[in-house]
Order: C-alpha cells, then sequence, then structure tokens
C-alpha cells in the first residue's frame, strides 16, 4: 500500500530560465563557503582522533572543497559504545515519531535543494542533471521507507483463526553500520541510513573519503530533523575505520555500497564470531556489474544509440548501473558502429560546473589511472573506434569505444567504472544473450529490440537483477524500479523496494490462546 501512495520527487527541468538561475546562484553560494573546516563536533559526543580528510573537487584538483578530521580504527569501540547506549531509547520511540523525522528530514533536503546538488558539482565533479537527480532520489528514499515502515505498525495479525492471535512484530536488530559510496553520495547513504534509522537501530554512516564533506551534510539534516545525537554518528575516515567496524562483536547489520572486493572481504571478516558476540551479523552488499545492452536487427537504431551512450557516459561511467558492453547483433553491427561514433564524438566534454557539460571527469587520479591502464588493455584487445579520452579539465578521461571484443577478454568481464564501452558481435539473439550472462555480475542489462519473441526471451533468460528494454540502463527510481543485482553483484534485497527495510529487523511471532 505505501508503494502505491508512493510519488517520486520530480527532477528540475533545466530548461527553464529560473530553473537555471536558481542552481546557478546555489553553485555561486557553495563556492565561497569552500575550503572550510566542518566540526564533528557539531555532530557527535565522541570525537575522531585522527588526521584531517581533505576533499578536492576532481575538476579543478587543487580547489579544497572542505576539511574534516577523520576517525582512527582504535575510535571505534568508543563510537560503538555511544550508539549502544542509545539504542534502547530510539527502539522505543513510537514508530509514528521515527517516521515524521525521516518527513522532516525530506522536507529539509527540498528546501536546500540546489545547494545540496551544487556541493555535489563541486566535490563529486556531477553535472547539473545527474546532481540534482541523486538529490531527487534521496528525498524519495526518506519518503519511501518512511512509508514503508508506516505499513509495519501496528502488527498485522495473521489469520483469523478462533481461540488464536498471531502476531508478527518487527523490532530493530540494533547497532548498524553503513558504509557508503561516493557516486551517488547523498542518495545512497540516505537510503542505507535512513532504512537502519527508520527501523528503529542506531547507525554508524561512514561516508566515503571522497564524499566526506556531503556526508557531513546528510548527518547534520538527520540532526536536525530529529534524530538524536548517539542515535547517528557521523564516521569519516579510511578503509581501515570500515573494517573495524565491520568486525565490532556488537554490530549487528552492515549495510554497504561499493566494489565487489571490498563487499566479499565484509562477509568474510563479518562471519569470524568475536568475543562477546551474541548475533550472526548480516551483510547487505550492492556490488559491482559489467553491464550489457543488446541491440538486435530490429531495433530503433536512434533510441538504441541515444540509451547506449547515455548508459555508458552519464557521469563518466561511475554508476554501478552503467553499460559497459554493447553487443550487436551481425547485420546491424556496422551501421550501429557508425553511428554510435558520430554520438560520441558529439558528447559535451567539460566541468561540472558548466550546465552544458554532460561527461565531466573522473572522481580522482587513482581512478584516471585505472582506467586509462585498461585503456592500453582494450588498444591489445580490440580496435579502438573512438577514442576521447584525453579531453577535458582536472581527472578528465573522456568516452572511448572498442570494437572486437571477445568474451575471455579483460575487457569483456571486469568492472572498469568509467566511459569505456566494449563492443562485442553476435550471430543470433540466443548467442547475444548467452554473451550478455557471460560475466560473473548480475546487475542491470538492456536490449533495445521491436522483436515479440527477442523481447520475451530476454525478459525470460536474460539474467540480470534490473532488466531495461527499450530504455536506458540507469536511474532505477525508488519505488517503480526496486535496484539491486544478484551473483556477484550483491546480496540482500532491492534497494527502494518492498523487501528492503526487512533486513534491518528481526521477526518475532507471538501466538497467544484466547
Ligand atoms: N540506482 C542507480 C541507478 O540505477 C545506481 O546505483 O543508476
Amino acid at each position: 500500500v505505501g508503494a502505491v501512495r508512493f510519488v517520486n520527487e520530480p527532477v528540475a527541468n533545466f530548461s527553464r530560465d529560473d530553473v537555471r538561475v536558481a542552481m546557478a546562484g546555489a553553485i555561486d553560494q557553495v563556492r565561497k563557503q569552500l575550503g572550510q573546516r566542518l566540526e564533528v563536533s557539531k555532530l557527535n559526543t565522541h570525537l575522531p582522533t585522527g588526521a584531517d580528510v581533505r576533499s578536492f573537487n576532481p575538476a579543478q584538483p587543487e580547489q579544497l572543497v572542505g576539511i574534516v578530521q577523520s576517525y582512527l580504527p582504535a575510535d571505534v569501540a568508543g563510537l560503538v559504545k555511544v550508539a549502544e547506549s542509545h539504542a534502547e531509547e530510539w527502539k522505543h520511540r513510537a514508530v509514528a515519531e521515527r517516521v515524521a523525522v525521516m518527513r522532516k528530514a525530506a522536507s529539509l533536503m527540498r528546501e536546500q535543494r540546489w545547494e545540496l546538488a551544487a556541493w555535489e558539482v563541486f566535490e563529486e565533479a556531477k553535472p547539473w542533471r545527474e546532481a540534482d537527480a541523486d538529490v531527487a532520489e534521496a528525498i524519495d528514499f526518506l519518503e519511501y521507507y518512511a512509508g514503508e515502515m508506516e505499513q509495519l505498525d501496528p502488527p498485522p495479525r495473521l489469520g483469523r483463526y478462533p481461540g488464536e492471535l498471531n502476531e508478527l512484530f518487527w523490532s530493530p536488530r540494533g547497532v548498524t553500520v553503513v558504509i557508503a559510496p561516493w557516486n551517488f553520495p547523498l542518495a545512497i547513504p540516505a537510503g542505507m541510513v535512513a532504512a537502519a534509522l527508520v527501523s528503529g537501530n542506531p547507525v554508524l554512516f561512514k561516508p566515503s573519503e571522497r564524499a566526506s564533506i556531503i556526508g557531513y551534510r546528510l548527518a547534520g539534516i538527520l540532526r536536525q530533523a530529529g534524530v538524536p545525537a548517539g542515535v547517528l554518528q557521523y564516521v569519516p575516515g579510511g578503509p581501515d575505520v570500515g573494517r573495524e567496524l565491520v568486525i565490532h562483536a556488537s554490530v549487528a547489520t552492515i549495510a554497504f555500497t561499493g566494489s565487489k572486493d571490498v563487499g566479499l572481504g565484509m562477509v568474510q571478516a563479518a562471519a569470524v564470531q568475536q568475543a562477546g558476540q551474541k548475533f550472526v551479523k548480516r551483510v547487505i552488499a550492492e556490488m559491482g556489474g559489467k553491464n550489457a545492452i543488446i541491440v538486435d536487427d530490429t531495433a530503433d537504431l536512434d533510441e538504441a544509440v541515444t540509451g547506449v551512450v547515455q548508459s555508458c557516459t552519464g557521469y563518466a561511467g561511475q554508476k554501478c548501473s552503467a553499460c559497459s558492453r554493447v553487443i550487436l547483433m551481425d547485420s546491424i553491427h556496422d551501421a550501429f558502429i557508425q553511428r554510435l561514433a558520430d554520438a560520441v564524438m558529439s558528447l559535451r566534454i567539460g566541468a561540472a560546473e558548466d550546465p552544458a557539460t554532460q561527461v565531466g571527469p573522473v572522481i580522482d587520479g587513482r581512478a584516471q589511472k585505472r582506467i586509462r591502464e585498461y585503456l592500453e588493455i582494450g588498444r591489445r584487445e580490440g580496435r579502438v573506434v573512438v577514442d576521447r579520452s584525453m579531453e577535458g579539465p582536472g581527472y578528465a578521461v573522456g568516452p572511448v569505444v572498442i570494437a572486437g571484443i571477445e568474451p575471455t577478454h579483460r575487457l569483456a568481464q571486469e568492472e572498469i567504472f568509467g566511459p569505456v564501452l566494449a563492443v562485442m558481435r553476435a550471430s543470433s539473439f540466443e548467442q547475444a544473450l548467452r554473451l550478455a550472462n557471460g560475466t560473473t555480475y548480475a546487475l542491470t542489462g538492456g536490449l533495445y529490440s521491436r522483436s515479440p519473441r527477442h523481447i520475451e526471451l530476454a525478459r525470460q533468460a536474460f539474467d540480470v537483477g534490473n532488466l531495461y528494454i527499450n530504455r536506458s540502463t540507469t536511474g532505477a527510481l525508488v519505488g517503480r524500479q526496486p535496484f539491486g543485482g544478484h551473483r556477484l553483484s550483491g546480496i540482500g534485497a532491492k534497494a527502494g523496494g518492498e523487501e528492503y527495510l526487512k533486513q534491518f529487523m528481526v521477526a518475532r511471532v507471538v501466538s497467544e490462546q484466547t
């Protein structure tokens, strides 16, 4: 019922003058606030003892966005103690109150909408539209999980059996660690944190070091909305702090979004029983993809080119949902590649601050180096169709398309997390499906086709968590396209879907003979 009532926050229409003026004004305002030190003491009582995290603009690597002091692994025990001491109080808050706090946070985000998006432009080099969509999605997560929690209260009665009252109670699992990525720096942490909080858990939120400033703002909004200090703690820090949080005996749930290797490491670490540990830890891990779009011989090629280019180059390919392989059927192979090359050549590459920019730089020098290494591998494995990899400011890696990629090539198997598209060729639709399914990942997939038979075959056998037919493969909407993969793409229920919230709770059934 909650999902039916839920309506997505509309994204901004930047073709309107007033909307452009509002966003440009926010960018100017935020520019004046760059480089400041953010005080963790405004959010937490247990203070950090680590070094400063300095966050820079990927489009202008010398521009300091903000500074925040980080935590060390030795600080973790103290943070967890604070969380534990607030667990009972938050657990026993009326559900209606916790729901109201999430809705209040959503309305604060609406008020700060342009400003939040502007911070993403500077800290993450997100182009305007993508930054705005991230803020809208964060609002959606807050509202959606609030609505879902309302549906579980009061506890549902099971069946109607005379002489017997059966009820299902949901209660929080306990101290929850959220380890968030930088690529959707507001929406993804907002989703994980909101789900944990609204279901009654205290939360230790570790943002990515490359999204510490937006993370601070998210924590600030939730605190302002009414989440008590200690129930939500903001924990900036590096991977060593993440590891310490995961292995702490009192942490019951770990919600993670990031790379496969880090996620699998958490699953392994969480399985080791620590002294004093009283439960099996649950790890919810949203990981990578090697997502393919199939274009068959009946597809509308104009639409397919647009969809593939958007899916591959949106936010410079730094989305787990991004398309990194396009599988073309023989008869359209050459024509499609030609049009694809033209479309990639016409993309506007630049700094995120410029509203006309379609592809900005990647997040940091390490990512740039890794992507360039893959380009070298790609040059050896296939044939470069278009290469704009040296253009743009900051950590630029413009889009590159490489044809002639075979299933055994590294470009066909490994997640690159950049705007690099591998082109593969299939002589039948069945072969195209086999190629699409031929990786260890299963996150998103796409099909451009006008053939009812092919569409039906893909529905049945294209093995991904989110399949998109005749549209791009990114931009899943909360409540409408619950998002998440299987195989090595992740474990746990889909974000923005009905099952998600229950992962943060335990179910208790009480049966009374009456
Ligand atoms: N939910 C995002 C998308 O669909 C990826 O995390 O693009």
